[in-house]
């Protein structure tokens, strides 16, 4: 047996293993921050990754690649023109000069690392993996499924389809700015939306009209320094439960997408907004726009803190949309409503297997 293949043995006996040690870790109630503030040097053996998440590094041939940067202060016609290039070919693109002013950028970034680094006595008695309310403060959403954990604490709210939530239902440390940068992603949401319909070929209305944007997820990642990164991952290889993800990051870096079998990092520009395709618009448009995975590194330098923002859609069956289907591109995808679609997701976790490919004709 190779050293490689021996590693991989021990993986799994570790993994059916630690049904105790992740309750266990769960039971802290204090995420991965916790661990750190432990000051320990060994990350547990739950968080390492099989070898093989490792296997494609960077390609240091390849570092001339950078995913398009698009200018919202050109024409219109520009600005769909790369929409368009970049959702058929890379599935990711950074948006500068976009209208959500940089002083709340620096507010949601400043009140999401607030919300962690709270007192822990605080911060324990919202940790839940039940969702009663708008928010949700938790560690590893897939804790009991997954083959190895993240190094990553999270908080999500929700702003939709139920009512805006009330300040009072969201933290006190950062329950203003969630509100006005909710405010300001979901509109910048709107306006990809519009641009999205008419790089298809529709009227700007085409995908709003679809309900892409019904249900409105902002998640919060936290990623503490990590002693060992060489052994984890601060979030595991996906692609994203969503039509777009809207995604603010710090400076740190560490978000690398699958691109022709390189890694490729998403280099942080301030100011900017990251922008991807999900799962579900891959779906509606046969595969033209690309769902990408993506992964974060963890890193001995943190925490990096990232704020994304899930548009998606509701109870109504989704498919490839007709006027996009022909005799030479038949469907390729069976129709399923958002919310089966997300049960497979979570069902899953983060397991490094795409969960479009089961809805796959
Ligand atoms: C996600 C994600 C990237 C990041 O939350 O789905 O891919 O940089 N986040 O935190
Ligand atoms: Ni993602």
């Amino acid at each position: 047996m190779g050293s490689s293949s021996t590693i991989e043995a021990k993986f799994k006996f570790n993994c059916d293993n630690s049904l105790q040690e992740r309750k266990a870790f769960d039971e802290t109630k204090a995420g991965v921050k916790g661990l750190v503030d432990q000051g320990i040097l060994k990350i547990p053996t739950l968080f390492h990754h099989p070898p093989n998440n490792f296997s494609k590094a960077t390609n240091s041939t390849n570092t001339k690649h950078t995913i398009p940067v698009i200018d919202f202060s050109n024409t219109r016609q520009e600005i769909i023109s790369k929409v368009r290039e970049a959702s058929e070919t890379w599935g990711f693109f950074q948006v500068v000069n976009h209208a959500i002013p940089l002083n709340v950028l620096e507010d949601m970034k400043d009140g999401g690392l607030r919300f962690f680094e709270q007192d822990t006595e605080v911060k324990k008695e919202m940790y839940t993996r039940v969702r009663t309310g708008p928010f949700i403060y938790n560690s590893n959403f897939d804790l009991y499924n997954s083959p190895a954990l993240s190094w990553r604490d999270t908080f999500a709210c929700h702003f939709a389809p139920n009512a805006p939530p009330k300040p009072e239902e969201l933290p006190v440390v950062c329950r203003d700015i969630l509100l006005d940068y909710g405010e300001h992603v979901v509109k910048l949401g709107m306006t990809l939306f519009e641009l999205l319909s008419e790089a298809l070929g529709f009227n700007p209305n085409h995908l709003k009209d679809m309900d892409c944007s019904k249900a409105i997820m902002l998640l919060s990642n936290y990623y503490p320094a990590c002693p060992e990164p060489e052994l984890t991952m601060g979030l595991t290889k996906h692609s994203d439960s969503s039509f777009i993800t809207l995604l603010l990051q710090d400076h740190i870096g560490g978000l690398q997408i699958l691109h022709q079998d390189n890694w490729i990092d998403v280099r942080p520009i301030p100011g900017a907004i990251v922008v991807n395709i999900g799962d579900v618009m891959q779906l509606v448009t046969n595969d033209r726009f690309k769902s990408v995975e993506h992964r974060v590194l963890s890193n001995t330098i943190g925490p990096r803190i990232s704020v994304a923002c899930f548009f998606r859609g509701q109870e109504k069956l989704y498919g490839p949309i007709k006027e996009l289907l022909s005799e030479d591109n038949p469907p390729r995808y069976r129709e399923t409503t958002f919310s089966d679609y997300l049960a497979h997701f979570y069902a899953k976790g983060l397991d490094g297997i795409s969960a479009i490919e089961y809805f796959k004709l």
